[in-house]
């Protein structure tokens, strides 16, 4: 379905409905003017935590506050009239017990009026998940490398290389879907485990850095446009040069500032 036959709200009964039909295509966004160009190109618009660094300029997305994915989520809702909103469940928000699982994830979910929360699931999550999906709460798991445990592993690293990891990430997608998860993302991992996982799920897989046969594919807007000078992951395809398209338009107006080629008479009031 393209853009244009798009008139309604994409659901979680669309997104499912998506698994072995159409390939279902997401992308981050953090601000209201990038929401607004992307609402409806894609099914699903991800506020990430991945904003710690493309927006603050973090080394990694541990330090995002549950208060920076409100107002990024915020700015996101105010755009979005199509697309489907998902909103990270930050670091330290969550990891304590179920019950701050589902207090921040309803604290999310309230204040942004966003469609569903995400979170970074370890075996320890499962229960977090349930918690939050008896509460109305639909929640999508992240499986394979968690970035919120890049300190701890050393690392943006390949999951699920060694058979009882892969094992591992196998386990937990499975319980995240059968504790009420209604997609998985799967970040990192060799292609045919992240094929085995989507084989074996009913719910859709979301992959980056995964495997083409994942139900869909997610990636950073900044890297796709070419905003992002530091790192940028074998994974990642450029589709654009923003950040030169900036720097070029920033050295023309500071040119014509310095030689009076701006303002023009067409640029001001005359009386
Ligand atoms: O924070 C993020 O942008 C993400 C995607 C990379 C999946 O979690």
């Amino acid at each position: 379905m393209n853009q244009s036959q798009r008139s309604k709200k994409i659901t979680v009964a669309d997104i499912l409905n998506y698994k072995n039909n159409e390939k279902i295509v997401c992308l981050t966004a953090y601000t209201y003017p990038v929401a607004k160009a992307i609402d409806g190109l894609c099914e699903i618009i991800l506020v990430g935590d991945s904003l710690g660094m493309t927006i603050y300029g973090m080394k990694d997305t541990i330090d995002v506050s549950v208060e920076m994915m409100k107002n990024h989520g915020l700015a996101v809702m105010r755009a979005v009239e199509k697309s489907f909103v998902i909103v990270d469940i930050p670091a330290n928000s969550f990891e304590n017990s179920p019950k701050q699982a589902l207090d921040t994830a309803k604290f999310l979910i309230n204040e942004t009026g966003c469609d569903a929360v995400k979170i970074e699931t370890s075996k320890k999550q499962i229960e977090a998940i349930e918690l939050l999906v008896k509460n109305n709460i639909p929640t999508v798991s992240h499986v394979g490398l968690l970035p919120q445990k890049v300190r701890e592993i050393g690392g943006y690293k390949y999951q699920g290389r060694l058979p009882n990891q892969a094992q591992e990430i196998i386990e937990i997608a499975k319980m995240s879907e059968d504790a009420g998860a209604f997609a998985c993302v799967i970040e990192a991992v060799p292609s045919n485990l992240a094929d085995e996982i989507s084989g074996l799920l009913k719910i859709p897989t979301i992959g980056i850095g995964a495997s083409k046969n994942c139900d869909g594919q997610v990636l950073v807007i900044d890297d796709i446009l070419g905003l992002n000078q530091e790192f940028t992951p074998k994974f990642v395809k450029k589709y654009e040069d923003i950040f030169n398209k900036i720097t070029s338009a920033a050295r023309a107006f500071s040119r014509d500032v310095k030689i009076g080629n701006f303002p023009q008479n067409s640029n001001l009031l005359e009386k």
